[in-house]
């Protein structure tokens, strides 16, 4: 399962594309507009940074908006996906978008109804809100699962288009989401900063790097040894 960032934030997209696990990103209307850039300069940045898709969220009602908005925000870097609603609009939005070679992503699909029908309009992604489903007592695990097992049927019998679409995992809320996401076989998660940097702690990794380095130290002659095999001198008699 590939793992995206979800935020609005380039402070964000810094700090852990830097760790080497990033294959994309997300942005919405509310993250953009809690971000401290011009939304232009943070979703380009945001390109830049991952060097793969980046979600960028249409803002309107009507289809001819949508795709007029899509089209815009297309033209901003050539990673940009461009993110549309669900809906009648968000349908006939896609579909254009998508037969103009604009990647889409479909999101707020919280059901197997939906997503079927994202991903015969052409979704390159369907986007499903785990934590949103969770808030109202939903199981987010199930309708990821029934959304999943629809667009894959086990028979093969499946369109090409629902067979290419692939399902992200939005609205992530805590580690639990990521792992339910990967195991139900989902393509993609999208993981908030917050959460990434929870995914990194586990008090047995930290108490065992502490052990490493203080059995390292206690002996000098091994920092020395090293110092030599970094600085490409024959290191090995140093320590023995
Ligand atoms: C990303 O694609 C979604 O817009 C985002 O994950 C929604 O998250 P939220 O439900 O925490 O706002």
């Amino acid at each position: 399962m590939q793992l995206f960032i979800d935020t609005g934030s380039v402070a964000e997209v810094e700090e852990v594309a830097g760790w080497g696990v990033l294959s994309g990103a997300t942005t919405n209307p509310t993250l953009l507009a809690q971000g401290d850039d011009a939304p232009e300069v943070a979703v380009h940045r945001i390109c830049e940074l991952v060097a793969g898709p980046v979600s960028a969220e249409v803002v309107a009602d009507d289809a001819a908006e949508m795709i007029a908005q899509g089209r815009a925000l297309a033209r901003l870097h050539e990673h940009v996906v461009v993110k549309v609603p669900f809906g009648a609009a968000g349908l006939a939005a896609a579909s254009a978008l998508a037969g103009e070679g604009v990647g889409v992503n479909m999101t707020l699909v919280f059901s197997p109804t939906q997503a079927l029908l994202a991903a015969e309009a052409g979704a390159r992604y369907i986007s499903c809100f785990m934590g949103r489903l969770d808030d109202i007592s939903v199981s987010s695990e199930e309708v990821l699962a029934a959304i999943i097992s629809t667009l894959r049927p086990p028979s093969g019998a499946r369109s090409a288009l629902a067979g290419s679409a692939q399902v992200l995992a939005a609205s992530i809320r805590h580690p639990g989401h990521v792992i339910a996401a990967a195991r139900l076989g989902c393509d993609v998660a999208t993981v908030p900063a917050k959460v990434l940097r929870q995914m990194l702690a586990h008090p047995l990794t930290s108490a065992g790097i502490e052990r490493f380095n203080a059995d390292w130290q206690a002996r000098p002659e091994l920092s020395q040894w090293m110092s030599q095999l970094l600085a490409g001198a024959e290191p090995l008699a140093a320590a023995r």
